[in-house]
């Protein structure tokens, strides 16, 4: 990695996310975050290590904003899905102000099992990305090609198309991170090689550039996310456009997680 790659990296505090897609309910949400919380810190976790947070389905958030906030724990959560429209007859939909009003610091926008089975096109999830930012939401943008799209169009051209359509909705100077998904890793126990990620990570981050500008490109994390575990995240974390990880089910294993927030622990391994 070049001189000038590690001081820009290191900038970036590396921000662990775990996904519990549609797992947990409110009451297990609190057990699990309770017990997160006293894992990290038995293990003397540095929250200026890594930045934790979970993504807990919405009739869970209110629980785990109450526990959080009464024991004052380092963990951040967030929603998995934003609606477009911030309040009327969208029956189902959850507005940003809702989510703001649970103190709710981010949000997954565009997750593939959302653009798989929902329907959502790029351009919904700039709609979203403005959303997250009219209500002062970290939108996770996330991006990531199929089997198919590697095979035709290579690694990059299709997440890098979607984050520019995506990025159409930032606001200027609002914080964005960005999650390089394949959709091929998600889910699949085969997870890239932190060569591919990087790659892509590395891609997205000149998108970002090109639209948002230097700055910004440089201040934003970009995770890699798909079958990320405890045994391969510090491979990923050495590459220098990999900024942290989206997880989904190692998310749900709490000493799995919990080592995958410790990486630094294990970067040697
Ligand atoms: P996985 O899911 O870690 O189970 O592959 C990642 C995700 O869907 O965000």
């Amino acid at each position: 990695m070049a001189v000038d790659s590690v001081a820009q990296k290191h900038a970036r505090v590396p921000l662990i996310a775990g996904n519990w897609k549609m797992n947990l309910d409110h009451l297990q949400s609190i057990a699990f975050v309770q017990k997160l919380a006293w894992t990290l810190k038995d293990a003397q976790h540095d929250p200026g290590s890594a930045e934790v947070a979970v993504f807990p389905p919405f009739t869970d958030l209110r629980s785990v904003q109450t526990l959080v906030n009464a024991d004052d724990l380092p963990i951040a959560y967030g929603g998995q899905d934003i609606s477009a429209h911030d309040s009327g007859a969208y029956t189902g939909e959850i507005s940003g102000a809702f989510l703001k009003a649970l103190d709710t610091k981010y949000v997954i926008v565009g997750h593939s099992e959302r653009r798989q089975y929902h329907g959502e096109t790029d351009e919904a999830i700039a709609a979203k990305v403005a959303a997250a930012h009219r209500h002062g939401i970290v939108p996770i943008i996330c991006v990531g090609e199929t089997a198919e799209d590697l095979e035709q169009h290579g690694p990059s051209a299709v997440p890098v198309a979607q984050l520019r359509v995506a990025l159409g909705g930032a606001a200027q100077g609002a914080e964005i991170v960005v999650a390089y998904e394949p959709v091929w890793a998600i889910g699949s126990g085969l997870a890239a090689t932190s060569e591919q990620a990087q790659q892509v990570c590395a891609a997205l981050r000149g998108v970002i550039a090109e639209v948002l500008g230097d700055d910004v490109a440089q201040a934003t994390r970009i995770l890699y996310g798909g079958s990320v575990k405890a045994s391969n995240i510090a491979g990923f974390m050495r590459e220098a456009d990999v900024d942290g990880a989206l997880v989904g089910g190692a998310s749900l294993l709490l000493d799995e997680f919990a080592s995958i927030v410790r990486f630094q622990k294990h970067v040697g391994t």
